[in-house]
Protein backbone atom coordinates (compact mmCIF):
# COMPACT_ATOMS: atom_id res chain seq x y z
CA UNK A 1 0.00 0.00 0.00
CA UNK A 2 2.44 2.60 1.17
CA UNK A 3 4.52 1.39 -2.24
CA UNK A 4 1.42 2.16 -4.21
CA UNK A 5 0.58 5.65 -2.46
CA UNK A 6 4.62 6.59 -3.23
CA UNK A 7 4.39 5.53 -6.76
CA UNK A 8 0.87 7.63 -7.20
CA UNK A 9 3.05 10.60 -5.99
CA UNK A 10 6.10 9.82 -7.77
CA UNK A 11 3.97 9.85 -11.24
CA UNK A 12 1.66 12.44 -10.53
CA UNK A 13 4.81 14.85 -9.70
CA UNK A 14 6.41 13.35 -13.14
CA UNK A 15 2.81 14.39 -14.86
CA UNK A 16 2.78 17.43 -13.30
CA UNK A 17 6.34 18.49 -13.94
CA UNK A 18 5.96 17.63 -17.51
CA UNK A 19 2.64 19.15 -17.56
CA UNK A 20 3.38 22.70 -15.71
CA UNK A 21 7.16 23.07 -15.89
CA UNK A 22 9.08 25.46 -14.64
CA UNK A 23 10.35 26.69 -18.26
CA UNK A 24 12.28 29.85 -18.53
CA UNK A 25 10.69 32.48 -19.98
CA UNK A 26 13.22 32.59 -22.78
CA UNK A 27 14.45 28.97 -23.94
CA UNK A 28 16.02 28.18 -27.21
CA UNK A 29 15.55 25.38 -29.55
CA UNK A 30 18.38 24.37 -31.40
CA UNK A 31 19.79 21.46 -32.31
CA UNK A 32 20.33 18.61 -29.73
CA UNK A 33 23.96 19.09 -29.59
CA UNK A 34 23.72 23.19 -29.44
CA UNK A 35 20.97 23.12 -26.42
CA UNK A 36 23.63 25.16 -23.54
CA UNK A 37 23.88 23.75 -20.69
CA UNK A 38 22.75 26.42 -18.85
CA UNK A 39 19.78 26.52 -20.24
CA UNK A 40 18.75 22.22 -20.45
CA UNK A 41 19.72 22.75 -16.48
CA UNK A 42 16.67 25.04 -15.84
CA UNK A 43 14.26 22.65 -17.21
CA UNK A 44 12.41 20.33 -14.96
CA UNK A 45 12.58 17.48 -13.83
CA UNK A 46 14.40 15.00 -15.88
CA UNK A 47 15.68 17.64 -18.01
CA UNK A 48 17.75 15.42 -19.98
CA UNK A 49 17.55 16.52 -23.72
CA UNK A 50 15.04 13.90 -24.65
CA UNK A 51 12.37 15.51 -21.77
CA UNK A 52 13.20 19.01 -22.90
CA UNK A 53 12.20 18.28 -26.81
CA UNK A 54 9.30 16.35 -25.31
CA UNK A 55 8.66 19.53 -23.06
CA UNK A 56 9.11 21.96 -26.61
CA UNK A 57 6.80 19.41 -27.94
CA UNK A 58 4.08 20.71 -25.22
CA UNK A 59 4.89 24.08 -24.92
CA UNK A 60 3.93 24.44 -28.71
CA UNK A 61 0.72 22.53 -28.05
CA UNK A 62 -0.44 24.80 -25.25
CA UNK A 63 1.07 28.14 -27.32
CA UNK A 64 3.40 28.84 -24.78
CA UNK A 65 5.93 31.82 -26.34
CA UNK A 66 9.50 30.19 -27.37
CA UNK A 67 11.96 32.52 -28.36
CA UNK A 68 15.31 31.54 -29.35
CA UNK A 69 18.19 33.65 -27.64
CA UNK A 70 20.51 32.31 -30.21
CA UNK A 71 20.17 33.76 -33.61
CA UNK A 72 22.89 33.71 -36.16
CA UNK A 73 20.89 35.98 -38.45
CA UNK A 74 21.29 38.67 -36.07
CA UNK A 75 24.53 39.69 -37.34
CA UNK A 76 24.11 39.76 -40.78
CA UNK A 77 21.39 42.64 -40.62
CA UNK A 78 23.39 44.65 -42.94
CA UNK A 79 26.50 45.75 -44.55
CA UNK A 80 27.85 48.10 -42.01
CA UNK A 81 27.12 45.29 -38.90
CA UNK A 82 28.37 42.68 -41.17
CA UNK A 83 31.52 44.59 -42.01
CA UNK A 84 32.25 44.65 -38.65
CA UNK A 85 31.97 40.89 -37.99
CA UNK A 86 33.72 39.83 -40.58
CA UNK A 87 36.24 37.48 -39.73
CA UNK A 88 38.42 37.72 -42.87
CA UNK A 89 39.72 41.45 -44.17
CA UNK A 90 42.23 41.67 -46.85
CA UNK A 91 44.05 44.24 -48.24
CA UNK A 92 46.24 44.84 -51.60
CA UNK A 93 49.81 44.74 -50.33
CA UNK A 94 48.93 40.56 -50.44
CA UNK A 95 48.32 40.69 -53.84
CA UNK A 96 50.76 39.89 -56.45
CA UNK A 97 50.37 39.93 -60.27
CA UNK A 98 52.16 37.02 -62.56
CA UNK A 99 53.32 38.38 -65.92
CA UNK A 100 54.91 37.33 -69.06
CA UNK A 101 58.08 38.62 -70.83
CA UNK A 102 59.48 37.96 -73.94
CA UNK A 103 62.12 38.71 -76.37
CA UNK A 104 61.66 41.46 -79.05
CA UNK A 105 60.31 45.01 -79.27
CA UNK A 106 57.48 46.91 -78.80
CA UNK A 107 54.92 43.66 -78.73
CA UNK A 108 51.92 43.35 -76.52
CA UNK A 109 50.20 39.78 -77.74
CA UNK A 110 47.34 38.38 -76.09
CA UNK A 111 47.31 35.07 -74.79
CA UNK A 112 44.52 33.09 -76.65
CA UNK A 113 43.81 30.98 -73.96
CA UNK A 114 43.73 33.64 -71.18
CA UNK A 115 41.36 37.23 -72.45
CA UNK A 116 42.82 39.88 -70.79
CA UNK A 117 46.40 38.70 -70.30
CA UNK A 118 49.62 39.55 -72.59
CA UNK A 119 53.04 38.61 -73.19
CA UNK A 120 54.85 42.17 -73.22
CA UNK A 121 58.41 42.65 -74.53
CA UNK A 122 60.48 44.60 -71.96
CA UNK A 123 59.64 47.81 -73.52
CA UNK A 124 55.64 46.98 -73.22
CA UNK A 125 56.34 45.76 -70.41
CA UNK A 126 56.78 49.03 -68.17
CA UNK A 127 53.58 50.29 -69.47
CA UNK A 128 51.90 47.02 -67.96
CA UNK A 129 54.02 47.48 -65.22
CA UNK A 130 52.80 51.26 -64.46
CA UNK A 131 49.22 50.13 -65.07
CA UNK A 132 49.97 47.54 -62.35
CA UNK A 133 51.11 50.15 -59.93
CA UNK A 134 48.37 52.38 -60.97
CA UNK A 135 46.13 49.57 -60.12
CA UNK A 136 47.18 49.82 -56.20
CA UNK A 137 49.18 46.53 -56.98
CA UNK A 138 52.70 46.74 -55.97
CA UNK A 139 54.33 43.05 -56.69
CA UNK A 140 54.57 41.08 -59.59
CA UNK A 141 56.01 37.65 -60.50
CA UNK A 142 57.69 37.76 -63.80
CA UNK A 143 58.00 34.49 -66.21
CA UNK A 144 60.55 35.03 -68.77
CA UNK A 145 60.03 33.35 -72.51
CA UNK A 146 63.21 33.09 -73.82
CA UNK A 147 63.45 33.27 -78.22
CA UNK A 148 66.23 30.52 -77.57
CA UNK A 149 65.51 27.26 -76.12
CA UNK A 150 68.03 24.53 -74.77
CA UNK A 151 68.29 21.40 -73.61
CA UNK A 152 70.58 23.14 -70.94
CA UNK A 153 68.03 25.77 -70.10
CA UNK A 154 70.74 28.23 -70.49
CA UNK A 155 68.86 31.35 -70.89
CA UNK A 156 67.77 30.91 -67.67
CA UNK A 157 70.48 32.20 -66.07
CA UNK A 158 72.21 34.41 -69.12
CA UNK A 159 73.41 37.56 -67.94
CA UNK A 160 71.31 38.75 -71.06
CA UNK A 161 68.67 36.47 -70.53
CA UNK A 162 64.84 38.27 -71.11
CA UNK A 163 63.87 38.57 -67.12
CA UNK A 164 67.38 39.25 -66.37
CA UNK A 165 67.03 42.08 -69.21
CA UNK A 166 63.47 42.61 -67.69
CA UNK A 167 64.44 43.22 -64.18
CA UNK A 168 67.26 45.76 -65.05
CA UNK A 169 64.76 48.07 -66.59
CA UNK A 170 61.80 47.31 -64.42
CA UNK A 171 64.16 48.09 -61.27
CA UNK A 172 66.02 51.17 -63.26
CA UNK A 173 61.85 52.60 -63.84
CA UNK A 174 60.11 51.88 -61.02
CA UNK A 175 62.04 51.60 -57.49
CA UNK A 176 59.02 51.33 -55.83
CA UNK A 177 57.93 48.07 -57.20
CA UNK A 178 58.12 44.81 -55.69
CA UNK A 179 59.87 42.10 -58.08
CA UNK A 180 59.78 38.46 -57.61
CA UNK A 181 60.78 36.35 -59.96
CA UNK A 182 59.69 32.92 -60.78
CA UNK A 183 62.63 30.39 -61.01
CA UNK A 184 62.60 26.81 -62.95
CA UNK A 185 63.84 25.94 -66.06
CA UNK A 186 60.71 24.58 -67.90
CA UNK A 187 60.18 27.64 -70.40
CA UNK A 188 64.01 27.71 -70.90
CA UNK A 189 64.24 23.62 -72.05
CA UNK A 190 64.17 22.76 -75.23
CA UNK A 191 62.17 19.88 -73.80
CA UNK A 192 60.17 21.96 -71.72
CA UNK A 193 60.83 20.03 -68.35
CA UNK A 194 61.61 21.63 -65.65
CA UNK A 195 65.20 20.21 -64.88
CA UNK A 196 68.29 18.65 -66.87
CA UNK A 197 67.38 15.54 -68.43
CA UNK A 198 69.21 12.19 -67.88
CA UNK A 199 67.57 9.88 -71.24
CA UNK A 200 64.12 10.69 -70.48
CA UNK A 201 64.59 11.21 -66.56
CA UNK A 202 64.73 14.51 -65.18
CA UNK A 203 68.06 14.42 -62.94
CA UNK A 204 67.15 15.95 -59.86
CA UNK A 205 70.63 16.96 -57.96
CA UNK A 206 72.52 18.02 -61.54
CA UNK A 207 69.56 20.59 -61.77
CA UNK A 208 69.87 22.16 -58.71
CA UNK A 209 73.28 23.89 -59.65
CA UNK A 210 71.17 25.30 -62.31
CA UNK A 211 68.32 26.54 -60.38
CA UNK A 212 70.39 28.47 -57.91
CA UNK A 213 72.88 29.91 -60.61
CA UNK A 214 69.46 31.14 -62.02
CA UNK A 215 67.93 32.28 -58.87
CA UNK A 216 71.37 34.39 -58.15
CA UNK A 217 71.37 35.97 -61.92
CA UNK A 218 67.62 37.40 -60.95
CA UNK A 219 68.36 38.44 -57.55
CA UNK A 220 71.75 40.16 -59.10
CA UNK A 221 69.49 41.83 -61.81
CA UNK A 222 67.05 43.21 -58.97
CA UNK A 223 64.66 40.97 -58.06
CA UNK A 224 63.46 41.85 -54.12
CA UNK A 225 62.49 37.72 -54.01
CA UNK A 226 62.64 34.59 -55.88
CA UNK A 227 60.00 32.08 -56.00
CA UNK A 228 61.71 28.19 -57.14
CA UNK A 229 58.46 26.56 -59.24
CA UNK A 230 59.99 23.30 -60.25
CA UNK A 231 59.60 20.94 -57.35
CA UNK A 232 63.27 19.30 -57.20
CA UNK A 233 64.69 18.28 -53.88
CA UNK A 234 66.57 20.33 -52.16
CA UNK A 235 66.36 23.37 -54.47
CA UNK A 236 65.63 25.74 -51.84
CA UNK A 237 68.99 24.91 -49.69
CA UNK A 238 70.63 25.20 -52.92
CA UNK A 239 69.17 28.88 -53.76
CA UNK A 240 69.85 29.76 -50.18
CA UNK A 241 73.43 28.44 -50.22
CA UNK A 242 74.02 30.07 -53.44
CA UNK A 243 72.07 33.80 -52.35
CA UNK A 244 74.23 33.56 -49.15
CA UNK A 245 77.58 33.26 -50.32
CA UNK A 246 77.07 36.17 -53.19
CA UNK A 247 75.88 38.53 -49.73
CA UNK A 248 72.11 37.99 -50.80
CA UNK A 249 71.28 36.92 -46.94
CA UNK A 250 68.12 39.23 -46.69
CA UNK A 251 66.55 38.01 -50.35
CA UNK A 252 63.88 35.71 -49.46
CA UNK A 253 62.85 32.39 -50.92
CA UNK A 254 58.93 31.74 -51.32
CA UNK A 255 59.39 28.58 -52.33
CA UNK A 256 56.15 26.63 -54.62
CA UNK A 257 56.63 24.07 -51.86
CA UNK A 258 52.95 22.39 -52.66
CA UNK A 259 52.50 22.26 -56.35
CA UNK A 260 50.89 19.79 -57.46
CA UNK A 261 50.99 18.30 -60.90
CA UNK A 262 47.35 19.88 -62.51
CA UNK A 263 45.55 20.47 -65.11
CA UNK A 264 45.14 23.96 -64.49
CA UNK A 265 48.49 25.01 -65.39
CA UNK A 266 46.88 24.38 -69.18
CA UNK A 267 46.69 27.86 -70.32
CA UNK A 268 50.19 28.99 -69.02
CA UNK A 269 51.75 26.62 -70.78
CA UNK A 270 50.29 28.00 -73.73
CA UNK A 271 51.28 31.24 -72.41
CA UNK A 272 54.51 30.43 -71.67
CA UNK A 273 55.49 27.63 -74.35
CA UNK A 274 56.39 25.47 -72.00
CA UNK A 275 54.24 21.95 -72.25
CA UNK A 276 56.88 19.17 -71.83
CA UNK A 277 57.75 17.57 -75.21
CA UNK A 278 56.90 14.10 -73.74
CA UNK A 279 55.49 13.03 -70.50
CA UNK A 280 54.39 15.03 -67.92
CA UNK A 281 55.44 16.64 -64.50
CA UNK A 282 53.98 13.54 -62.27
CA UNK A 283 58.33 12.34 -61.60
CA UNK A 284 58.47 16.08 -59.59
CA UNK A 285 55.14 17.67 -59.13
CA UNK A 286 52.72 16.49 -56.56
CA UNK A 287 49.67 13.91 -57.03
CA UNK A 288 46.96 15.87 -56.51
CA UNK A 289 45.18 12.60 -54.24
CA UNK A 290 47.88 13.83 -51.55
CA UNK A 291 47.63 15.87 -48.40
CA UNK A 292 50.70 14.54 -45.94
CA UNK A 293 52.94 14.54 -48.50
CA UNK A 294 52.11 18.39 -48.96
CA UNK A 295 52.78 19.38 -45.45
CA UNK A 296 56.08 16.93 -45.78
CA UNK A 297 56.77 19.37 -48.99
CA UNK A 298 56.21 22.57 -46.87
CA UNK A 299 58.59 21.47 -43.75
CA UNK A 300 60.97 20.38 -45.44
CA UNK A 301 61.49 23.51 -47.24
CA UNK A 302 61.02 25.56 -44.13
CA UNK A 303 64.18 23.73 -42.65
CA UNK A 304 65.87 24.02 -46.23
CA UNK A 305 65.49 27.79 -45.27
CA UNK A 306 61.86 28.88 -47.46
CA UNK A 307 60.61 32.42 -46.07
CA UNK A 308 57.05 32.11 -47.59
CA UNK A 309 55.45 28.81 -48.84
CA UNK A 310 53.25 28.33 -51.89
CA UNK A 311 50.18 25.87 -52.47
CA UNK A 312 49.34 25.81 -55.74
CA UNK A 313 47.06 25.55 -57.49
CA UNK A 314 44.64 27.21 -55.25
CA UNK A 315 40.89 27.11 -55.84
CA UNK A 316 41.35 23.09 -55.82
CA UNK A 317 43.31 23.06 -52.75
CA UNK A 318 42.26 25.47 -50.18
CA UNK A 319 42.32 22.16 -47.86
CA UNK A 320 45.94 22.22 -48.23
CA UNK A 321 46.18 26.03 -47.00
CA UNK A 322 44.50 25.40 -44.05
CA UNK A 323 46.57 22.48 -43.00
CA UNK A 324 49.74 23.76 -44.27
CA UNK A 325 49.45 27.17 -42.34
CA UNK A 326 48.68 25.00 -39.13
CA UNK A 327 51.99 23.00 -39.90
CA UNK A 328 54.58 25.67 -40.68
CA UNK A 329 54.88 29.25 -38.70
CA UNK A 330 56.05 31.39 -41.91
CA UNK A 331 53.43 32.84 -44.57
CA UNK A 332 51.56 30.84 -46.79
CA UNK A 333 50.38 32.25 -49.76
CA UNK A 334 48.30 30.48 -52.34
CA UNK A 335 48.25 30.85 -56.59
CA UNK A 336 45.03 31.37 -58.72
CA UNK A 337 46.80 29.62 -61.82
CA UNK A 338 45.68 29.95 -65.30
CA UNK A 339 42.81 27.58 -65.70
CA UNK A 340 41.22 29.19 -62.10
CA UNK A 341 41.33 32.60 -64.75
CA UNK A 342 40.69 31.19 -67.57
CA UNK A 343 37.46 29.19 -66.38
CA UNK A 344 36.25 32.61 -65.15
CA UNK A 345 36.85 34.03 -67.46
CA UNK A 346 34.88 32.10 -70.34
CA UNK A 347 32.20 31.64 -68.36
CA UNK A 348 32.09 35.57 -68.16
CA UNK A 349 32.64 36.17 -71.05
CA UNK A 350 29.19 34.33 -72.07
CA UNK A 351 27.45 35.96 -69.56
CA UNK A 352 27.16 32.56 -67.36
CA UNK A 353 28.29 33.77 -64.03
CA UNK A 354 29.08 37.28 -62.64
CA UNK A 355 32.50 37.52 -62.95
CA UNK A 356 33.61 40.41 -59.82
CA UNK A 357 31.18 38.07 -57.54
CA UNK A 358 33.11 35.11 -58.64
CA UNK A 359 36.74 36.02 -58.44
CA UNK A 360 35.71 37.86 -55.40
CA UNK A 361 34.52 34.44 -53.48
CA UNK A 362 37.37 32.78 -55.04
CA UNK A 363 39.53 35.43 -53.16
CA UNK A 364 38.34 35.67 -50.01
CA UNK A 365 38.39 31.79 -49.54
CA UNK A 366 41.83 31.29 -50.33
CA UNK A 367 42.61 33.96 -47.31
CA UNK A 368 39.67 32.77 -44.96
CA UNK A 369 41.49 28.95 -45.76
CA UNK A 370 44.47 30.56 -44.55
CA UNK A 371 46.52 32.57 -47.07
CA UNK A 372 47.95 35.92 -46.35
CA UNK A 373 49.57 36.26 -49.48
CA UNK A 374 47.54 35.71 -53.08
CA UNK A 375 49.01 35.37 -56.92
CA UNK A 376 46.27 35.99 -58.98
CA UNK A 377 45.67 36.86 -62.57
CA UNK A 378 42.85 39.11 -61.35
CA UNK A 379 45.43 41.27 -59.17
CA UNK A 380 43.95 44.30 -60.73
CA UNK A 381 40.70 44.19 -60.62
CA UNK A 382 41.12 42.44 -56.94
CA UNK A 383 42.79 45.49 -55.81
CA UNK A 384 40.23 47.85 -56.65
CA UNK A 385 37.16 45.40 -55.19
CA UNK A 386 39.45 45.55 -51.98
CA UNK A 387 39.46 49.08 -51.88
CA UNK A 388 35.67 49.49 -52.18
CA UNK A 389 35.39 46.86 -49.53
C1 LIG B 1 56.81 26.81 -64.02
C2 LIG B 1 55.49 27.28 -63.60
C3 LIG B 1 54.23 26.86 -64.04
C4 LIG B 1 53.31 27.69 -63.42
C5 LIG B 1 54.02 28.54 -62.60
N1 LIG B 1 55.36 28.26 -62.72
C6 LIG B 1 53.85 25.84 -65.02
C7 LIG B 1 54.04 24.43 -64.74
O1 LIG B 1 54.49 24.02 -63.69
O2 LIG B 1 53.77 23.67 -65.68
C8 LIG B 1 51.83 27.66 -63.62
C9 LIG B 1 51.16 28.97 -63.44
C10 LIG B 1 49.80 29.03 -63.99
O3 LIG B 1 49.24 28.04 -64.48
O4 LIG B 1 49.23 30.11 -63.92
N2 LIG B 1 57.14 25.53 -63.69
Amino acid sequence: MPLIIIGIIFITGLLYSIYFPQVPEIIMIQRRSLIPHRIKTKLPLYSNIKTYHITVKILKKKQRRIIMIIRPRRLRNGDSLRKMVRETRVDSSSLIYPMFVMDGENKKEEISSMPGQYRYTVDKLMDGLEEVLNSGVDKVMLFGIPDKKDEHASQAFADDGIVQKALLEARKNFPQLYLITDVCLCEYTSHGHCGMLHGHDVDNDSTLPILARTALSHVQAGADMVAPSDMMDGRVSAIRAELDKNGFNNTPIMSYAVKYASAFYGPFRDAADSAPAFGDRKTYQMDFHNSREGIREAVLDVEEGADIIMIKPAMAYNDMITKVKEAVSVPVATYSVSGEYAMVKAAAQNGWIDEKKIISEMAIGAYRAGASIYLTYYAKELAQYFKEG
